[in-house]
């Protein structure tokens, strides 16, 4: 199993005269599904373009399976592509869609119908071969258009934000599902999107961009826990993030003492990791909501506002007051500056 299967060397990405990619560097696993996250215009579409062949590159080197295809045209490499808009042709039956592709390659018919017959099932529409597009929900649409990609039988499937039209729920049923065909068919996965908690529950490894670069690369555990930057720990959930000049915490709006010496530049706390209802601070209740097994409080404090999240099971503090909290040594992420 190669670990270089896709391997982008150098790969500069511009539109006109503008750098949308400066020289991105990022070799993918055989059989793994990985994750490019970030925030918008990151430059994620557009690193997925290049990969596919719809956008040639300024400079730099794109392998896939061991051949340079920086110069491939799109439909020579092997790359099945699924969007957010599914594309389908709201005229054919899902089965014609899913077959459409074959028929271009001018299969035989036996052949087109076992392969589509299989890609249907593979995705869960078996039983849906007749209908139209317009008569299937949004979730079995996308799992058409998956479907269509999965039997071009591609080397790598890329996914740019596929799941975004979705409601919620049929959202993550949809990452489930996706996550359970990428494992039955061991294809090689590049999922675009800009949901950390799309990215955690469903990647091998995530590939986190800002500004066209990478900004940290690693196991959804590593960049849950060990977020290596401010902005990797903001976009990771670290709501509290705050300079520090010795002893004490500083923002914009003023100081606050720590109780121990500072580790790092910056420490940055997950509103989980905020302690409330004790503690040597005092902050007031600005907003309180019901999370389920938690309540979400934001507190005025001295350094500006903390996200803070209370066991449910702690009286409400009702809005107005004044609650003790505590950012403790324990669960601060120290990070350098
Ligand atoms: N067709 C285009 N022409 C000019 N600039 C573009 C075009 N598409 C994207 N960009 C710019 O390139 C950068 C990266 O965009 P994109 O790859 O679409 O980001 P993402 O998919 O991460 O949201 C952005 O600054 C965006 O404005
Ligand atoms: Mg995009």
């Amino acid at each position: 199993m190669s670990d270089r299967f896709v391997s982008l060397t150098d790969l500069t990405l511009s539109y006109g005269s503008t750098i949308a990619v400066p020289k991105l560097n990022l070799d993918i696993t055989e059989g793994e599904l990985i994750a490019l996250l970030g925030p918008s215009g990151c430059g994620k579409t557009t690193s997925m373009r290049a990969i596919a062949g719809l956008l040639a590159p300024t400079s730099g080197r794109i392998e896939i399976d061991g051949a340079d295809v920086t110069r491939t045209p799109a439909n020579k490499r092997g790359i099945g592509l699924v969007f957010q808009s599914y594309a389908l042709f709201p005229h054919l039956s899902a089965f014609e869609n899913v077959a459409f592709g074959l028929r271009l390659q001018k299969l035989p018919e036996a052949q087109i119908r076992a392969k589509t017959e299989a890609g249907m099932a593979t995705v869960g529409l078996t039983g849906f071969e007749t209908r139209k597009p317009g008569e299937m929900s949004g979730g079995q649409q996308q799992r058409l258009a998956l479907a269509r990609s999965l039997v071009m039988e591609p080397k790598v499937l890329l996914l740019d934000e596929p799941l975004s039209n979705l409601d919620a729920r049929l959202r993550l049923e949809m990452r489930n599902e996706l996550q359970r065909v990428q494992k039955d068919t061991g294809i090689t996965m590049v999922f675009v999107t800009h949901d950390q908690s799309e990215a955690l529950a469903l990647a091998d490894r995530i590939v986190l961009m800002k500004d066209g670069q990478i900004e940290q690369l690693g196991t959804p555990a590593q960049l849950y826990a060990e977020p290596a930057s401010a902005f990797a720990a903001d976009f990771m959930g670290f709501e509290n993030i705050f300079r520090t000049e010795g002893s004490d915490l500083v923002s914009d709006s003023g100081r606050l003492p720590l109780g121990y010496a500072a580790p790092e530049p910056i420490l940055a706390w997950r509103p989980g990791g905020v302690a409330v209802g004790t503690g040597p601070h005092q902050g007031r209740v600005l907003a309180s909501s019901f999370a389920g097994g938690h309540r979400e409080y934001v507190l005025d404090s001295p350094l500006g506002q903390i996200k803070a999240d209370a066991p449910i099971d702690t009286p409400e503090v009702p809005l107005g007051d004044m609650i003790a909290f505590d950012l403790p040594r324990a669960t601060a992420r120290p990070l350098a500056a």
